[in-house]
This record gives C-alpha cells, structure tokens and sequence, in this order.
C-alpha cells in the first residue's frame, strides 16, 4: 500500500497531525510519503486552465508539485487539517485547489460534448483520507464533510473517508482521546482490508 501523508497545522505536533499518526500506527508495512506544508513553498492554484487545454499534470513548479506526483502515484492519500472558521486552514485549502489538476485534459471538450460528468486523471480505487480537528461537537460539521467528500470524488478518488477529531482545542487534547484512537485503529483495519497490508 503506498501512502502520501501530508500535515498542515502550524502546530506540527498538534490534534490533527497526532490524529493522523494514530491512522499511520494502523498501517506499519505501507510505503509512506510524508509532506509538513509549512516546510514547502508554494501557491495555491492560479486558475491557468493549461491542466485543462494542454497539459496532463498542473503546469506551476513548486514545492507542491512532488505531493501532487506522490498523490497520483499512491493508493492511500492522508490529509490532516486543522479547521479554521469552518473550513480546513488556509495552507491545506491552497494545496487542495491544485486538485484541480486531477481532472482530464478534455475535460471541456467532453462537457461541450454533452457529457455531465467530471472525467479524471487519477486512476480508480484510490482512497482519500480526511483528517480533521476541532473544537466543536461532532455532529456539527457534517455540511464540511457532505461538500469536501463530493469535491474529493469529483476530483477523481473512489473512495473518501473522514476521521473527525472532535472538541479538540488545545495542541495536547488528543491524547486523552482513547475513543479517536479507536476510530483510527478502525479506519487503518478498513484500509489494511481494502489493500492489503503490505504493497
Ligand atoms: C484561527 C483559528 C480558527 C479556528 N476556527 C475554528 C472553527 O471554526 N471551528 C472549530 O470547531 N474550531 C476552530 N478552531 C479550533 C481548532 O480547530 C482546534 O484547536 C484544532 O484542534 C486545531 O488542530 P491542530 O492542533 O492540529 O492545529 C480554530 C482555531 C484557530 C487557531
């Protein structure tokens, strides 16, 4: 199983990026990328279109453009977000524009053609995983994960999967959380099953 993990919380060590280690715990045996977007330099997406015309990968060079190859490579991407003011941080919300990208060249021509549909490039059965901490109760952002699950499977990953972390405020909270290790432990199972636990 190859996986791309990326962290996005300015607090490396924080309820998110440790959220996403107790997933990675569960997947000892996988090919693992890890990216920290505070290391990278880089920029969101600048609205080019040449992913779309001309070109089959995004045409801006930089630090994002390995995390971009790696996720197209691997079976397994993790994400792991802090949600500010109701949306993942701004840093992961840059990188998730590039997505875009994900999309087939004849995207357009296709829907001139009359195909309702968002072809892509990424070949199918790959896995999304979402990592997400907040501060409010759980059942508060299903909205965040109805449109981030649609955008994600419009991008072109078969599956998406949301490990929600839950009244998490200060950087330490998670490590009182035995139930979020469990989840994590859950997911990685769904994943080992889903791949194999070795490549
Ligand atoms: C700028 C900022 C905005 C935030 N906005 C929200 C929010 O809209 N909803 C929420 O539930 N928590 C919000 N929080 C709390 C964080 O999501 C929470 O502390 C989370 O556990 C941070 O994850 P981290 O430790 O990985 O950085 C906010 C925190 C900051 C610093």
């Amino acid at each position: 199983m190859k996986i791309v993990c990326v962290t996005s919380s300015p607090r490396r060590d924080g309820n998110s990026a440790t959220l996403a280690g107790m997933l990675l715990e569960g997947l000892p045996d996988a090919e693992l990328r890890r990216y920290h977007l505070w290391d990278l330099q880089f920029q969101g997406c600048r609205g080019c279109m040449a992913c779309r015309k001309t070109s089959d990968a995004c045409v801006a060079r930089d630090d994002a453009t390995p995390v971009l190859e790696d996720i197209v490579r691997a079976d397994v991407t993790v994400l792991a977000a802090p949600i500010y003011l109701h949306a993942v941080n701004g840093e992961m919300k840059s990188l998730m524009d590039r997505f875009f990208s994900f999309m087939a060249t004849d995207h357009f021509k296709r829907l001139a053609a009359g195909e309702m549909y968002f072809p892509t490039r990424l070949s199918q059965g790959k896995t999304i995983v979402l990592v997400l901490a907040h501060g409010r109760p759980a059942d508060f952002y299903h909205f965040l994960d109805a449109s981030l699950r649609d955008i994600m499977l419009d991008k072109g990953f078969s599956e998406v999967e949301i490990l929600r972390g839950n009244l998490l405020n200060s950087a330490r909270d998670i490590h009182a959380r035995e139930d979020l290790r469990e989840k994590a432990r859950e997911l990685a199972a769904t994943l080992r099953a889903r791949y194999g636990a070795t490549a």
